[in-house]
């Protein structure tokens, strides 16, 4: 049983045209996103932030510096805001560090502030990260709680363009 040459003719017609649907919506997405080499000068980068379950983590780059990305669960949101401020090493609120209304979302620059390593999510007694190279640890708002560190992770800046998406630089 071979297909009829109606049959061919209606696939052939098919395929050009979602070739054209492709080309047209090229131009389209490059203009939306600068190519690596605008990025790795210091162009701004948007994140999507709805693929990332509550509790993950996301690891993005900026500037070529990594930049993580938590949905904290309530738990860690409470723990950030339990402790007292005024006792620890680089004293902080959970509030200052995050985007109001947005509180579920850290954002920091996963650079080790002891020597530059690139500290762990998920890892330590904090909730938070661990940097492997000293043992320096962080909490769940990615403050600097024990370990030679000497200052919070630090904060790119970033704004929120939609409920979830943000803008880095
Ligand atoms: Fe992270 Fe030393 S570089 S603890």
């Amino acid at each position: 049983d071979h297909p009829t040459r109606r049959d061919f003719l209606f696939v052939a017609t098919g395929a050009a045209a979602a070739v054209g649907g492709v080309a047209t919506l090229w131009p389209f997405i490059s203009q939306m996103n600068p190519d690596a080499s605008t990025i790795a000068a210091g162009a701004p980068i948007e994140v999507d932030l709805s693929p990332i379950a509550e509790g993950q983590d996301i690891k993005v780059f900026w500037r070529g510096k990594p930049i993580y990305i938590s949905h904290r669960t309530k738990k860690q949101i409470e723990e950030a805001r339990a402790v007292n401020v005024a006792s620890l090493p680089d004293p902080q609120s959970d509030e200052a560090r995050v985007k109001s209304g947005h509180d579920q979302w850290l954002v920091v620059i996963g650079i080790c502030t002891h020597l530059g390593c690139i500290p762990i999510a998920h890892e330590g007694n904090y909730d938070g990260f661990f940097c492997p190279c000293h043992g320096s640890q962080y909490d769940s708002s990615g403050r600097i709680r024990q370990g030679p560190a000497p200052a919070n992770l630090a904060v790119p800046p970033y704004q929120f363009v939609s409920d979830t998406k943000i803008q880095i630089g």
